[in-house]
Parts: C-alpha cells; sequence; structure tokens
C-alpha cells in the first residue's frame, strides 16, 4: 500500500510542534505494516539548505500562479518530495511565521500550493508513481483532499484522509481569495470550502476527506461539542462514523534514556538510581540550588492551550510547598516575561529557559522527577509520553491525549502497580495545586515513588499499536467503493 503524506514540518528536518514528530515517525512505524509513506513538505529555505538539491521528479510551470518543481531526497530513512517554489517558501523566518513573528501574508497561497502539489502527485505528477491513498495533515495541507474532490463529477481514483493534530488552527482566510485557488465555482459553498463567509483550509478537508482523523480517542470526542468543536462541531458530528481519534506513538529510538547522547548519564527501568546523575547536572546547568523536593518541568510552547498563564499565577505557591520548577519554553510574550519575572525572584527554586533548545529538552525529561502539563485542552501531547519513557513522572489535566495515555496514581491503579501519572481536572489553581501535593506526598515515600516511575518506564509509548490501527483504516478505506 502506497501512501503519499503531506505536511508543513517534519522532524528531524524541520519543526515547531509535535505535528513535526507525527510526521516524520509514521513513515517508519509504518514499514512493518506493509505501507509505504513517502512525504511531501515544503523546502522552505533552511530545508533545502539542510537536504541539498535532490533529484528534479516532477515540475510544474504554474501552480497557482508560481513556478515550481518537486525534488525526491532521502533522509535519514525518510522518502521526501520538497516542493521547491522559492517565491513560496525561500525566505526569513520560520514556517508560519516572519521574523518578527506574524504571519506570513500569503500563507493562504504558500500552503494551498503545497495542497495543490499534494494532489497532483497524488493523480500521477511524478512518473512511476501512483499512491494509493493521499494522507492530510492540519490545515496546511487540508486543501489537498479538496482539490481531489473537485469538481464533484471528477472520478476519483486517491482516497483521502485527514489529521487533524490541533483544530484551533483552521486556515481560514478572507473570501477574496477563493478565486486564486483554482477551484471549481461550486466548492463555494457550505458542501465545500465557504465557512461562515470565509475561505476554510481546514473544513474544507474535513467535508472533502474520505476519512477525517485526530490524534487521540477523547479529542475525537471533545471536537464533536459545541466547546471542543471550535465553529467546526457541527460538521464533524455530520461526519460520523468517518471521523475517528488514534493516539500518537513518540519515536522510541530517538528518546532512549539507555542510549541518548545528549544525557550526562544513560539509564533504564533496572539503573533507575544513575538517573540522580542527570538530576544533580539538570539543577546546575539552570542555576538552581540542590533540593530533597520534587523537581517539576515544563517543556512547552508557552500559550493559552498549554495553561501555562496559571501555572506563572500560582508558581509562587508550588515552590513554597517545597518543589522546584523548571521552565522551558517559546511563545506568548506575557507568559515568557511571567516566567522571567519569576526566576529573577527565586533564584535557587525556579529555573527558566525562553528558547527553543532539543538537547535540554531531553536533559530536562532525563533529570527532572516529574512534568506538568495543565492544557486547556490538548489534542495529544508528546511530552507526557517522553515524560513515561524516561521517569519523568507527568502530571496532567484530564482532557484530550492527556486522558488517553496517564493513568491516575488513584488507589486501585496503585494496588495494581500501574499508576504511571497523576492527572487533575483542569487547568485552574486550584487543581493543579492539588496535583503538586499528591506528587509531594508520592515522592516522599521511596517505594511507591520509584513503583511509578518504573511503571511510568513500561509503558507502551511506541507507535506499534497506532500504526496498526492507521494501517487498518488505509485498507478498509481501501475496500470501501463510495464513502
Ligand atoms: P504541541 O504540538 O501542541 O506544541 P506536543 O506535546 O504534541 O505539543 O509537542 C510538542 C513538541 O515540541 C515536543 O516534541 C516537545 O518536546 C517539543 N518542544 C516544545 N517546546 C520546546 C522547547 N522549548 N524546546 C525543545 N522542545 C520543545
Ligand atoms: C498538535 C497538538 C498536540 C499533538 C500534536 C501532534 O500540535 O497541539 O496535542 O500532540 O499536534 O499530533
Amino acid at each position: 500500500l502506497q501512501v503519499l503524506s503531506v505536511a508543513s514540518e517534519v522532524y528531524p528536518i524541520i519543526k515547531t510542534g509535535g505535528l513535526a514528530d507525527v510526521a516524520g515517525a509514521l513513515p517508519g512505524a509504518l514499514k512493518g505494516q506493509g505501507v509505504t509513506m513517502k512525504t511531501l513538505m515544503p523546502g522552505y529555505r533552511d530545508v533545502e539548505a539542510k537536504l541539498g538539491a535532490g533529484r528534479t521528479v516532477a515540475v510544474f510551470d504554474d501552480l497557482l500562479g508560481v513556478e515550481a518543481e518537486v525534488r525526491a531526497v532521502r533522509s535519514g530513512g525518510l522518502d521526501l518530495f520538497v516542493l521547491h517554489a522559492p517565491a513560496l517558501y525561500d525566505r526569513e523566518g520560520g514556517p508560519y511565521l516572519t521574523a518578527l513573528g506574524y504571519d506570513h501574508p500569503d500563507n493562504w497561497h504558500r500552503f494551498a500550493a503545497l495542497s495543490l502539489a499534494g494532489a497532483r502527485i497524488a493523480e500521477g505528477a511524478i512518473e512511476g508513481y501512483a499512491p494509493d491513498i493521499l494522507h492530510a495533515h492540519d490545515w496546511q495541507a487540508a486543501l489537498a483532499p479538496v482539490y481531489l474532490a473537485f469538481p464533484k463529477r471528477k472520478k476519483k481514483t486517491v482516497r483521502t484522509v485527514l489529521t487533524i493534530h490541533n483544530l484551533a488552527f483552521q486556515g481560514n482566510f478572507a473570501p477574496t481569495i477563493f478565486g486564486r485557488l483554482g477551484l471549481a465555482d461550486e466548492a463555494w459553498s457550505m458542501d465545500g470550502v465557504e465557512f461562515f463567509n470565509n475561505v476554510g483550509f481546514l473544513k474544507g478537508g474535513i467535508y472533502a476527506s474520505d476519512r477525517v482523523t485526530t490524534v487521540s480517542p477523547t479529542y475525537a470526542r471533545e471536537i464533536l461539542t459545541e466547546e471542543g468543536g471550535m465553529g467546526l462541531g457541527g460538521l464533524l458530528r455530520e461526519r460520523g462514523e468517518a471521523v475517528c481519534g488514534i493516539v500518537n506513538g513518540i519515536d522510541t529510538g530517538a528518546w532512549n534514556s539507555a542510549d541518548d547522547a545528549m544525557l550526562p548519564a544513560t539509564y533504564d527501568a533496572a539503573t533507575l538510581d544513575r538517573r540522580a546523575v542527570n538530576r544533580t547536572a539538570l539543577l546546575e546547568e539552570m542555576g538552581l540550588a540542590p533540593t530533597q523536593g520534587p523537581i517539576v518541568s515544563i517543556v512547552s510552547r508557552l500559550t493559552w492551550q498549554k495553561g501555562l498563564d496559571v501555572v506563572a499565577e500560582i508558581a509562587e505557591a508550588i515552590v513554597e510547598k517545597g518543589a522546584s520548577l523548571i521552565v522551558v519554553g517559546t511563545g506568548d510574550a506575557q507568559i515568557e516575561g511571567a516566567f522571567q519575572k519569576l526566576s529573577v525572584a527565586h533564584r535557587d527554586r525556579i529555573g527558566v529557559r525562553i528558547a527553543y533548545d532539543e538537547a535540554l529538552s531531553h536533559r530536562v525529561q532525563a533529570g527532572a522527577d516529574a512534568i506538568l502539563i495543565p492544557s486547556r485542552f490538548e489534542p495529544c501531547g508528546l511530552t507526557q509520553l517522553y515524560g513515561l519513557r524516561y521517569g519523568c513522572i507527568p502530571l496532567v489535566a484530564r482532557v484530550g491525549g492527556l486522558a488517553d495515555t496517564v493513568i491516575d496514581a488513584n488507589y486501585a491503579a496503585r494496588q495494581a502497580g500501574c499508576a504511571n501519572g497523576i492527572i487533575f481536572d483542569d487547568a485552574s489553581p486550584q487543581s493543579i495545586l492539588t496535583a503538586i501535593d499528591r506528587l509531594i506526598e508520592i515522592y516522599q515515600t521511596p517505594g511507591p515513588w520509584r513503583a511509578m516511575q518504573t511503571a511510568a518506564m513500561g509503558s507502551d509509548v511506541s507507535w506499534t499499536a497506532s500504526a496498526e490501527l492507521y494501517a487498518n483504516l488505509y485498507r478498509d478505506l481501501m475496500k470501501d467503493d463510495a464513502r
């Protein structure tokens, strides 16, 4: 089975968040399932600098008004098609934002072109390559299934899957761009890309794709509700059985504490004592005082979604209870500023690094005692999975994928020996502080604490189970005659 994945970021080539981790890991995970996945991604300046020129396999003289080529490159086990379109991608800044932090003003154009290239490839633009399924990720690729579905009388040769990694990012644009998308007029409709009189990329994709997946079963239910649906709940409810949730795995090769070159000391579940070396080194690296209390860490985008404004509010109360706090992240200027202030006022207890630092994120997971994730909503979340794998106990809000992947240390779970974290109700000060109390209580009793760490490290956070679910979904889809 041949699947063309279309994604706007792919780890380790370029990453702003979990989408990249997933797009980068899924092809490898599917190999064992008899699925060959190749990936189309934009040729951002950094991407082309990293990957080199590649082999030109398709040329588009006019891809929504720009010249473009598809270049095939193999990199670290990934089969990539890089969309070389300098007018769209060769510039300063990140994948979505300018160097000053604003959206690139032509993002609609940049990602409509990516989607259209995906659709053309699915329809045979590359000689000798005929994928069975196109799998689009998020709004940036969501028009690909739309291009394949319109005009409606066209015979569809390729099945389509859309994965929603975050419903908050919908790719909605002014109606004036519709005429420039090269879509049939009939696509300007409720049964198409029209969304409250705007062009909705994700909306169009949800309407047009044969299957819609999201990244956990709980989030798949949450997005059907009024609040969780963020304006798209009605359409998602209409899609009914076509919508499902498959939890993300992680790359257990890249995240392996027994063999991780970024760590001062490697360890596994049987040699957990050696973890103390990482703990001490981490305190030192962050300029914090030695402590008997737990080190609670955060590695995250610093945004409202993640509930970190609330943590900034109660950080002093957290350290008063005896914990130390480490924050690694970038995001909203206000939240960044609040944490920076806190680290100045509590030098010994609160360490803050406003940066995106992959290696430090490994050292945090290997040295901190807990990772706090008080998200207001969380489609899946990956940092709790890294935490489990590294014996860094996740403290998570009961939402989305967090609720699906962590087993709360309640009485029954502790008796059964399967507790691997702490779950709290929501991103409120009260809930978070109660979770910190529970953490401290278990942390003070070495036996139960060690049991919880061992259970965490034994949790299956690999892609194995979920890769099988994706493979089954693809196979089901191939059997369907109609949608
Ligand atoms: P989201 O995609 O919503 O940001 P996820 O938990 O799915 O949340 O994925 C976030 C990914 O980005 C994880 O791999 C996490 O380790 C990484 N990450 C986030 N912030 C940082 C940072 N400041 N430094 C290093 N890695 C980070
Ligand atoms: C999004 C979500 C996050 C998820 C990631 C990968 O960024 O916010 O919860 O883990 O996508 O699917």
